[in-house]
């Protein structure tokens, strides 16, 4: 048989077989050894993800799973069951890898050393276990969310002060979402590519690449309960949507969802800072810098108020910050209102 009788299309073929691995082997354009530790170090982050997605798909049916732990983390929030095994897949599945030498989560006071790796793998991984653990036990999507830096110098006292620098200095971050598939989407800084869980085979499959969100887009995503926490100029913006025709408010509790809605069809997320926590609630390090590396790679803006957020040098790991992120008309707009405030910058951008 020649190869003009394939009763399979070719390019259906192709397509299933680029994987996430193989995939960032591609976006790197070369077989190196640091090509091949990125590709391997982005697959172990896939493994995590199918580790939790399975959990999470069993959790209704297994004792244990669900619920709070009784603890409360550094940011003192209170933490669950699902938060603590995710913080810990992420840990294992870079054991014995030599890869990663250092893990940082916001479930974690201080980042994680894997002593055996730190002779080889230079990179820190950082990460949000579970985004929107409040949706855990009542089966609404969540997240985790990934950025992968290089460790710079020794690190002896275990503080990570080399983590203290601005967002460009991300190699690579990423997003799994946990809806009803499970969909992982990434950057290496040569656009925003996503793959699709494929259950049957175990892999990532690419769905789409160089993805980019509409300049405009009709959704605002926002937790309205917090309204008069705002400042007058984040109020005045939601009454002008809320007067105007073309928007609609969508908020899920997780922030990887609703910023997933934003990628695939325009809008706006905002988190801004309120006065019991002027510095709103988001994390610089796992959170906000991971999704605005997305974010901007897709055409779009994340800011902080009017400061870009990939600016921002954080001056300890667990630091927040406001975010207002997504199509680039949207966030224009919204600091078209901040601009018109004078008290801004001290509400929005501390
Ligand atoms: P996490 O579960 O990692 O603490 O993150 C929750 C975050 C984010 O996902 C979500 O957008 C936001 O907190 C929801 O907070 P509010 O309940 O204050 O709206
Ligand atoms: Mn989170
Ligand atoms: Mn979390």
């Amino acid at each position: 048989m020649d190869s003009s009788e394939l009763i399979i299309p070719e390019y259906s073929l192709d397509r299933d077989c680029t994987t996430l691995s193989r995939h960032v082997l591609q976006q790197l354009n070369s077989f190196s050894a640091d090509a091949q530790d990125l590709s391997a170090l982005m697959n172990r982050i896939a493994l995590a993800g199918k580790l939790i997605a399975r959990r999470l798909s069993r959790a209704g049916l297994m004792e244990g799973v669900l619920g709070f732990t009784g603890d409360s983390n550094i940011q003192g929030e209170s933490v669950k069951k699902m938060d603590v095994y995710a913080n810990e897949v992420f840990i294992s599945v870079f054991k014995q890898s030599g890869l990663v030498c250092r893990l940082a989560s916001e479930e974690m006071d201080k980042p994680y050393y894997i002593p055996e790796n730190c002779p080889i793998g230079r990179y820190t991984l950082l990460y949000d276990p579970i985004d929107g653990s409040s949706n855990v036990d009542i089966n609404l999507n969540v997240g985790s969310i990934f950025a992968i830096r290089q460790q710079e110098g020794e690190d002896l006292d275990g503080e990570a002060k080399d983590l203290l620098q601005d967002g460009s200095k991300q190699i690579a971050a990423g997003y799994i979402l946990y809806g009803p598939a499970t969909v992982l989407v990434y950057t290496m800084g040569t656009g925003v590519h996503s793959f699709f869980l494929d259950p049957s085979l175990g892999e990532f499959i690419l769905a789409q690449e160089n993805i980019q969100i509409p300049d405009h887009g009709s959704v605002y995503s926002v937790n309205e309960g917090n309204f008069w926490q705002w400042d007058d100029s984040i109020r005045n913006y939601i009454r002008y949507v809320h007067r105007h025709d073309g928007y609609t408010g969508r908020y899920s509790g997780a922030l990887v969802g609703d910023i997933h809605r934003i990628l695939m069809q325009g809008g706006v997320f905002l988190y801004p800072g309120t006065t019991d926590k002027p510095e709103g609630k988001l994390r610089l390090l796992y959170e906000t810098a991971p999704l605005a590396f997305i974010v901007e790679q897709a055409g779009g803006k994340a800011y902080d108020g009017l400061t870009r957020i990939l600016d921002i040098v954080p001056d300890r790991i667990h630091y927040r910050t406001p975010v207002i992120l997504g199509s680039k008309e949207n966030v224009e707009l919204v600091q078209s209102f901040l601009k018109q405030n004078d008290n801004t910058s001290n509400v929005i951008a501390r």
